[in-house]
């Protein structure tokens, strides 16, 4: 089953909890350790599904923490002994001060015969399959004591890991590792999504990731407003229309691309090649003169002008729908000037590569303007803009995009594993995408394709959301096909045109 487009914080999915549980409307509240029974259920069909050497002898060892995520592995654990499977559980807290329905689980469990040993050190680690039910989204600060030693002795014993609800010590609002934290090969996840689940450190870490409402019903969810949207192909389908019959280019936009300083013919020539393959009724792009006959041979169909000075790009501004500045610009004077008029035009901007490093550099170039502005960092490029360093930015990405956009009062794309889009309070993720995207080039793909959904009219968050959607999803077409080491930026161009087409088709 896909995952949802709703995304939650821990908090939120405690709301969730605490609704499903009381009933809302005329449904009926579902009893927390039924709940929790339907959780257990839920994750060992899964890891039965994907560890069928299980019914074969191999050993399961579940590790429990003290609250309901490890009142959720006791539940398992007894799963597994009633399936005569060999479990064990090592708990991290005496069971004796456990409460509530983790309380329950424990007795449950160990009314089944199930050995249950203390954790005493990384010796305790011997089962062949091993269940991560720790620390769930009660996590609060970084992890401590017994459970991180445990945490780095699942991490070195080799063996496969299966997370209950969320790696222990991934945070589940912001996909940071609060000091250890589980990698899994496999998660399931319950009732809400977390929203760290799906960027910064949370995609490596979860492996392979499913969820599971535990047929909480919708009015649940319809109570609350998730903190972020996933982003999906069937709400996208509805941005773009399809080609008019009478269409002509003129109905399509102009976008005018600005950059490839001395040396730097690529980036522009990628962006470009992007933006005509996306919609764009037109590409011109302004650069150093000397890049003139590169673009002309490999792509023809767009135009290419060179400029010297701000005096030459103000004559190229007249007839252009959007602008992307920064591919290759550099941070010079020639650069400085040139998006310094890009951001004096009343059209759309796109400010990408160097061109954010100049606005992180120049106050001046930060003005009110009566045009939308997109800003397309990677975390570094967001570092400087928000004067601070990456490791901050990544620890919380959805605080550094909100932060980023109300600063900049801009669209703000934050790439990056788990792509995150801002505009005004609303946030989203893009969960397509894999790790042959990053490589040189992908960023000024990305430029192009935003600027073609721009010419064609698109609203700035939308096309923020569909271009960044359309490069991880082409992206990852080219990857199923051919692998994802080695992928080239301009052999994913083809692959996204292919998704725009399928989506507007
Ligand atoms: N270091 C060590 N222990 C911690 C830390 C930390 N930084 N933070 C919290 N704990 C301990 C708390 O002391 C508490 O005993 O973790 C326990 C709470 O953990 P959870 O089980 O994650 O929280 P809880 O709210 O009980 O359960 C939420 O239940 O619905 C299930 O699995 C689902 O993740 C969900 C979990």
């Amino acid at each position: 089953r896909r995952l949802p487009q709703q995304l939650y914080t821990a908090e939120q999915v405690r709301q969730l909890d605490r609704l499903a549980i009381g009933g809302v409307a005329d449904h009926p509240g579902i009893d927390g350790f039924e709940l929790m029974g339907r959780a257990a259920d839920a994750a060992f069909s899964r890891l039965l599904q994907s560890y069928p050497q299980l019914d074969q002898d191999a050993g399961m060892q579940v590790f429990c923490g003290a609250g309901n995520n490890g009142g959720d592995g006791y539940l398992i654990a007894a799963l597994a002994s009633e399936r005569r499977i060999s479990v064990s559980v090592t708990a991290l807290k005496h069971p004796d001060e456990l409460t509530g329905d983790a309380r329950k689980a424990f007795e449950y469990c160990s009314s089944k015969g199930i050995r249950i040993a203390l954790w005493c050190d990384e010796s305790a680690v011997t089962g062949e399959i091993l269940v991560d039910a720790m620390l769930g989204t009660g996590l609060s600060g970084e992890v401590r004591g017994d459970y991180r030693r445990a945490i780095e002795a699942l991490n070195h014993s080799g063996k496969p890991v299966v997370a209950v609800d969320i790696p222990s010590g991934l945070c589940a609002d912001t996909g940071a590792v609060l000091g250890a934290a589980v990698q899994a090969e496999l998660t399931v996840t319950f009732i809400g999504t977390k929203q760290g689940l799906l960027t910064g450190d949370g995609p490596q870490l979860c492996g392979t990731l499913h969820f599971t409402d535990l047929d909480v019903p919708a009015v649940v969810y319809n109570r609350l407003k998730p903190s972020s949207i996933r982003l999906d192909k069937s709400a996208l389908k509805e941005l773009m229309a399809p080609r008019k019959r009478t269409a002509h280019k003129g109905d399509y936009g102009h976008v005018l691309i600005i950059g490839g300083n001395h040396g730097m013919p690529g980036a522009v020539i990628m962006a470009a090649e992007a933006a005509i393959s996306c919609g764009a009724g037109k590409v011109t792009v302004a650069t150093r003169p000397e890049h003139l006959p590169a673009l002309a041979i490999r792509r023809p169909e767009v135009m290419a002008v060179g400029v010297g000075s701000r005096v030459d790009l103000q004559s190229l501004l007249h007839d252009k729908t959007v602008i992307v500045a920064g591919p290759g610009i550099g941070t010079d004077s020639w650069a400085y000037d040139l998006v310094d008029e890009a951001l004096n035009a009343d059209v759309p901007v796109v400010l990408d590569a160097d061109a954010l490093n100049l606005l992180s550099e120049h106050s001046q170039l930060r003005r009110a303007r009566k045009f939308p502005m997109m800003l397309t960092p990677h975390p570094g490029e967001a570092a400087r803009l928000l004067k601070t360093d990456t490791g901050s930015v990544q620890k919380d990405r959805f605080a550094a995009v909100a932060s980023l956009s109300a600063t900049y009062n801009a669209c703000v794309v934050l790439k990056g594993a788990g792509s995150l889009i801002q505009y005004e309070q609303q946030t989203s993720l893009c969960s397509a995408g894999n790790p042959g995207m990053a490589v040189a080039g992908m960023g000024d793909v990305l430029s192009g394709v935003i600027g073609a959904l721009l010419a064609q009219n698109l609203p700035v968050y939308d096309a923020a959301r569909l271009g960044v959607w359309l490069h991880a999803s082409g992206a990852d077409t080219l990857a199923w096909q051919q692998g994802e080491t080695g992928l080239l930026a301009t052999d994913t161009i083809p692959f996204i045109r292919q998704q725009l087409n399928e989506l507007t088709g």
